[in-house]
């Protein structure tokens, strides 16, 4: 029952992507079928009345929607152009820029190994509660991420080596995966705020944190500056998560659910925030994901089994361990009074 409930998010999950999944295919038929009909379209009515209908002049409808007369609108070239020409390339380089530079980390800096030797003792960091959300939600964002990048620039890089038919249906799955899942992602994201934003507040401390850049380079290289539960460079990666990560949830959610009169203007400006929000968390968290798996010692242990060595914490955060080791003395201290209360009521009693 136990080992139920602990799958149960993975198990929630996979529904959720087979649900979607499941939902998209008879769509995936209807737009083969449809985009015939309006290739044929196309062809019957020819090049004079599509140069003639870009030119962008109002019809008529008895629809009240504000834009319901326009059939193509001409200024989204602007947006088209904004997006494709600029944002594209652009997000190309600083992701590129981002896997580059954590190589260049690990090359020339090296991982951050640990100075002493582990101790062997134990030390809870995190709670089976904190590794669901952190797992569950690095899964939708990364899953995420890999979707958004694909409609971005899977045309470029995969389209061309694919059959059309195998590449219509991996992008179908990559829009109907995104619209789906990105607001859970929401949700997760909510979630994290309530349960750690307390350990995430900054202060005095975080300032030498800072400006010993971590202890991770120049003359301050393994100098392991002061760190509470999080260390500087962890709360601004939290909150720069929370703010940039609702910007892109709420742009998504604009463009998720068009019902509310948004017009093509608001839906083109959506977009491009969209995209630029999640440009800059994919490259934030190349840097966190590189420290996780390979540029620190022992860090990825405690997210993965929720204890981390007594020599980790002292040297990472050094007034957490502190504090741990004041709380266990502090509860040793009461326990034998306690068990000497006990035999005393005991000893009343018979
Ligand atoms: C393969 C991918 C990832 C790995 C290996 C990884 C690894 C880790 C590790 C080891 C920690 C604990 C650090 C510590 O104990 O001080 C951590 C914390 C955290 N991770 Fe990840 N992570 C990954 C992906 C993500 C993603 C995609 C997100 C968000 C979208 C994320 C958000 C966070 C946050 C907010 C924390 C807490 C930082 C704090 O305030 O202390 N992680 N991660």
């Amino acid at each position: 029952m136990f080992s139920l409930l602990k799958r149960a998010p993975l198990a929630m999950l996979s529904l959720l992507a087979a649900l979607s999944f499941a939902w998209s295919l008879p769509a995936y038929a209807e737009q083969s079928e449809s985009q015939v009909a309006q290739r044929e379209m196309t062809q019957l009515a020819g090049a004079d009345f599509w140069r003639q209908v870009r030119q962008g002049e109002q019809g008529y409808t008895t629809s009240q929607f504000p834009e319901h007369g326009t059939l193509i609108s001409t200024p989204g070239q602007a947006w088209y152009i904004l997006k494709e020409k600029w944002m594209s390339p652009a997000g190309a380089v600083a992701i590129f820029g981002s896997i580059a530079l954590v190589t260049m980390m690990y090359i020339v800096i090296g991982p951050i190994m640990l100075s002493a030797p582990r101790t062997g003792r134990k030390i809870k960091r995190w709670s089976r509660l904190d590794r669901a959300l952190h797992w569950s939600m690095a899964f939708t964002f990364l899953t995420l991420a890999f979707s958004g990048l694909m409609l971005v620039y899977g045309k470029h890089f995969l389209k061309p080596y694919i059959p059309a038919d195998l590449w219509g249906f991996i992008i179908m799955l990559a829009k109907q995966y995104h619209n789906y899942i990105g607001p859970i992602f929401y949700v997760l994201l909510l979630c994290v705020l309530v349960k750690w934003w307390r350990k995430s507040i900054f202060r005095k401390v975080d300032l030498h944190w800072f400006m010993k850049l971590g202890g991770m380079v120049g003359k301050h290289k393994g100098s392991h500056p002061s760190a509470e539960f999080s260390n500087a460079g962890e709360k601004a990666l939290f909150w720069m998560l929370i703010v940039v990560g609702s910007v892109v949830a709420l742009s998504g959610l604009v463009l998720d659910f068009p019902i509310f009169g948004q017009t093509r203007r608001d839906m083109e400006m959506s977009n491009l925030v969209h995209m630029i929000a999640a440009l800059i968390l994919i490259c934030g968290f190349v840097f966190h994901i590189y420290i996780g798996l390979f540029g620190m010692e022992g860090a990825l242990e405690g997210m993965v089994t929720g204890e981390v060595d007594e020599t980790w914490a002292k040297e990472h955060h050094d007034l957490w361990y502190h504090e741990v080791m004041e709380q266990e003395k502090q509860e040793q201290a009461v326990k034998p009074v306690r068990r000497v209360e006990g035999v005393a009521a005991d000893e009343q009693t018979s």
